[in-house]
């Protein structure tokens, strides 16, 4: 795995000339960030040796290089989820590519199903922990010291500071931004009512299927981690109504302008 990370990592080098200290990964219909860089170079998945290829609808697989308002940044248009059948070090290996390219600042964005009985559909969340509901974990297994510690300490797993950031962003354009625990589990199926129920109790704030292997791995890497989800549907008792793909997908597209201005501000500071 080393050699792949490797690899991977010079051929990317050799590709551009950025040097980009922050890695974004754009997730569901939050592909509008992508309109706020000002590109260098983008190379599709299927030409980046040892890169898996992105099969789900929605989200196109390119890596782009470029910068954000002066910032250099190296941004993933579609990310491998776990339940396309990629397992936990094929959905993490481009994080490790960007610590293998210097990266200090990781920023992702997801789609969730809210938990909190205060979210509405089409609020954004600022994510300020998680739990790892997935049933796997990207860090089991040999651990190459060079890459990580054996013992993760996972005690910030979101800045407090890029946190605090946002907010005064948002702030300064009266957007408003919630702010929770995000739940990571496999899907694909969006949850069961006692689902939803069991994710609150046990103190979600939102449930997703993203976000949390790749979390994990940028603090093994050392790499200061934010995130953002967007409430797409309601998993609060009472409110919960049959939901699709497409409806998630739309209503992450209709909250996607105010979170990309926060995002590209953010991204500005770093
Ligand atoms: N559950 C899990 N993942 C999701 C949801 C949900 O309700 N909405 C968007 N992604």
């Amino acid at each position: 795995m080393l050699n792949k990370i490797k690899e991977t990592a010079d051929f990317l080098k050799a590709a551009q000339k950025t040097q980009p200290k922050t890695g974004i990964i754009l997730g569901t219909g939050l592909g509008g960030l992508v309109k706020e860089i000002v590109m260098e170079k983008t190379i599709p998945y299927n030409e980046i040796p040892h890169f898996p290829l992105s099969t789900v609808e929605g989200h196109q697989g390119k890596l782009i290089f470029g910068t954000i308002k002066g910032t250099p940044v190296m941004a993933m248009q579609g990310r491998f989820h776990y339940y396309e059948g990629y397992n936990m070090k094929e959905v993490t290996f481009p994080v490790r590519v960007m610590q293998q390219m210097g990266i200090s600042n990781l920023v992702v964005s997801n789609a969730s199903g809210g938990l909190n009985p205060d979210f509405k559909v089409g609020d954004i969340m600022v994510i300020d922990d998680h739990i790892n509901m997935f049933g796997d974990h990207p860090l089991i297994g040999k651990n190459h010291k060079e890459l990580g510690p054996r013992f993760p300490d996972m005690s910030e797993p979101y800045s407090k500071e890029l946190i605090a950031r946002a907010h005064a962003i948002a702030q300064k354009h009266q957007i408003e931004l919630k702010q929770g625990v995000y739940v990571g589990t496999s899907g694909p199926t969006f949850e069961t009512p006692a689902e939803y129920k069991f994710f609150r109790v046990i103190g979600g704030d939102a449930v997703g299927m993203s976000t949390v292997p790749e979390v994990i791995v940028a603090r093994h890497a050392g790499i200061t981690c934010f995130g953002v989800s967007i409430i797409t549907d309601s998993g609060v008792p009472g409110q919960i109504v049959e939901i699709s793909h497409e409806e998630v997908q739309e209503v992450a597209a209709k909250a996607e302008p105010l979170m990309t201005r926060v995002i590209a501000e953010l991204v500005a500071t770093l």
